[in-house]
């Protein structure tokens, strides 16, 4: 096709004209199961009427307003997010890259206030993904991410995952923080432990290190709790959300603590968009749905569901997948086969998946699916398998 797009997307060639729950409806009339949510964003699928009710309330009072001025629905939505966490102060973004390029910046700019002005790098862990900014590409320390857009920002030490000696090693009087998803995402749904996690906390407690979290995938109730890092009952400094945040509209956050906060004063950061009262009264409404619907229950029963037609799946097609990852409907099929052979099939059978890395095919379905869509699913996948001929 002759586009005037930028090359960077490889897409499937559909293009969709509606949506409804897990279901989207081809411009040629072809339904489609939607297992990828647009990557782990519409949380709520798509076309929630009580969401776009909200949509059109706020559409007919003001879309947009500066920073400059009080924004009342976006101290509600903070207030909302402080209310189910750690923390006390909330930074209103536009995307993911946007949160944990600003968490960064907190980070740093806390020990800078503190006197500390070394004292600015930040660790990661190998296969990890942050976004596409310049400091997230050299956060995640990606190559193949980042060749050809040197020069690289300095600051950051990624160790590889799983080796908690290297991540000792790699600490020293300049450190200000770790980098962390509780489950990394795009790098194959690769469940950090959670005993890991807590000698994590324990050893950035120990050093005075903020430990960062980046739920930008997992957050908002994805694992079956509204943060990722809940199941290891940490408590982090920074946390960072965007994607589900939103339900679909672009809306991120940076959450902290007071303390952490302080040095964040008056001109140390902005965004025109950030917080426009528009996506802080769809992100409200999306946590009182989560809150009415009972989202939460919703996940681990369906999780349930899925996980149990997986173990069937790998029984029956074990020359083709071998293994399953993952946490509530974050999920990850472990590919034999070329994972991308999995998902076109999938998608020929009218079954949205996503592939990540570590030859993982994944599942992210809205979290209000029901069981009988589910089930379908697992139907779908079970029939794509069937079709690749070995
Ligand atoms: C864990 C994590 N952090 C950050 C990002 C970047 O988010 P965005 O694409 O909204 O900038 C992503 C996107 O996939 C992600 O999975």
């Amino acid at each position: 096709m002759n586009s005037s797009i930028m090359n960077t997307y490889n897409r499937y060639p559909v293009s969709f004209e509606s949506g409804h729950g897990p279901w989207l409806k081809s411009k040629d009339g072809k339904d489609y199961l939607d297992f990828a949510a647009g990557i782990a964003v519409n949380i709520l699928g798509h076309n929630h009427p009580d969401l776009n009710e909200a949509m059109k309330v706020s559409a007919d009072k003001i879309w947009h307003l500066s920073n400059l001025y009080e924004i009342p629905e976006q101290e509600k939505l903070a207030k909302k997010l402080c209310s189910l966490s750690f923390a006390e102060k909330v930074f209103f973004c536009n995307s993911g890259a946007e949160s944990v390029e600003g968490a960064i910046k907190i980070a740093r700019k806390y020990f800078y206030t503190m006197g500390e002005t070394e004292r600015n790098e930040i660790i990661t862990f190998s296969g990890s993904f942050h976004g596409r900014t310049l400091a997230t590409l050299a956060a995640a320390a990606n190559s193949s991410y980042l060749e050809g857009f040197g020069p690289i920002p300095k600051g950051f030490v990624s160790v590889p995952f799983g080796n908690h000696e290297a991540f000792k090693n790699a600490i020293n009087e300049n450190t200000a923080g770790v980098l962390i998803e509780s489950i990394q995402g795009e790098g194959g749904i690769r469940v950090i432990p959670e005993d890991c996690l807590r000698a994590i906390r324990k050893i950035c407690t120990e050093k005075g290190i903020l430990l960062i979290f980046d739920e930008v995938q997992s957050g908002v109730c994805r694992t079956g709790k509204f943060f990722g890092y809940e199941w290891a009952s940490v408590k982090p400094d920074i946390v960072t959300l965007a994607k589900a945040l939103g339900g679909g509209f672009p809306l991120g956050a940076i959450l902290t603590t007071n303390e952490v906060a302080k040095s964040m004063v008056n001109g140390s950061h902005g965004s025109t968009f950030g917080g426009n009262p528009l996506a802080c009264m769809i992100g409200d409404k999306v946590l009182e749905i989560i809150e009415k619907e009972k989202i939460i229950t919703n996940v681990s029963v369906i999780s349930k569901i899925l996980f149990e037609g997986l173990s069937d799946l790998l029984k029956k097609h074990d020359n083709k997948i071998f293994g399953i990852r993952g946490k509530g409907l974050m999920i990850g099929i472990e590919c034999l086969e070329k994972n991308s052979l999995i998902t076109e099939q999938a998608f020929k059978e009218g079954l949205l998946l996503v592939n990540a890395g570590d030859n993982v095919v994944r599942m992210l379905p809205p979290l209000n699916i029901s069981e009988s869509d589910a089930l379908l699913g697992i139907e779908k996948l079970d029939q794509a398998l069937s079709n690749i001929k070995l």
